[in-house]
């Protein structure tokens, strides 16, 4: 279950319905769906997974203008996922929402919202977040370097982060909170 994080203000959240309450004036999205009861077994392919999810997709989709869906899936033995990873954990944005429902396995938003305090998010199997365009924020995998999310995109042309010159990224932890399990 996913964890949010304010450091600055000591709040901790669990409850995806406060989750939600939170980062609503941020224009984003957060929810809790039921992962591990629709999964016939961990090794599902990946068009499966769009198979089965397909209906909240296809809902999600006509909420957010999303045209196209894949799914991710790294693990340590993914070639060049540490040049993967450097990319996105350093402050940016991107000119598309940004749209991740986790599938398996772990890994932490961090928000730099304008006015407010930096929070994170840390996600789990069965967490889905939107980071709408514009968003200050980095991520990281958690401690295992593994995850496996559907994303979905506004415009299939591309998708790439926008660099920010003041980073403020190396000023907070990207270590999980949560145990393994
Ligand atoms: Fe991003």
């Amino acid at each position: 279950m996913a964890k949010l994080n304010v450091p600055e203000k000591s709040i901790t959240l669990t409850e995806p319905a406060e989750i939600k309450a939170y980062v609503e004036p941020y224009s984003m999205w957060f929810e809790h769906w039921d992962v591990d009861s629709r999964l016939p077994s961990p090794a599902v392919s990946n068009e499966e997974i769009l198979e089965l999810f397909k209906p909240e997709i296809e809902l999600l989709s006509k909420r957010g203008g999303f045209v196209t869906a894949d799914v991710i899936n790294v693990s340590p033995e993914t070639p060049g996922l540490d040049a993967m990873l450097a990319k996105f954990c350093v402050e940016h944005t991107h000119s598309e929402d940004e749209v991740r429902f986790v599938i398996s396995g772990r890994g932490i938003f961090h928000i730099n919202p304008v006015n407010a305090p930096v929070f994170s998010v840390e996600m789990e199997a069965g967490d889905l977040i939107n980071v709408p365009e514009g968003t200050r924020h980095w991520f990281n995998l958690c401690q295992e370097k593994s995850i496996k999310t559907i994303r979905l995109f506004q415009d299939s042309t591309g998708w790439a982060p926008h660099y920010l010159e003041d980073a403020i990224d190396k000023q907070y932890s990207p270590l999980c909170f949560n145990s393994v399990g």
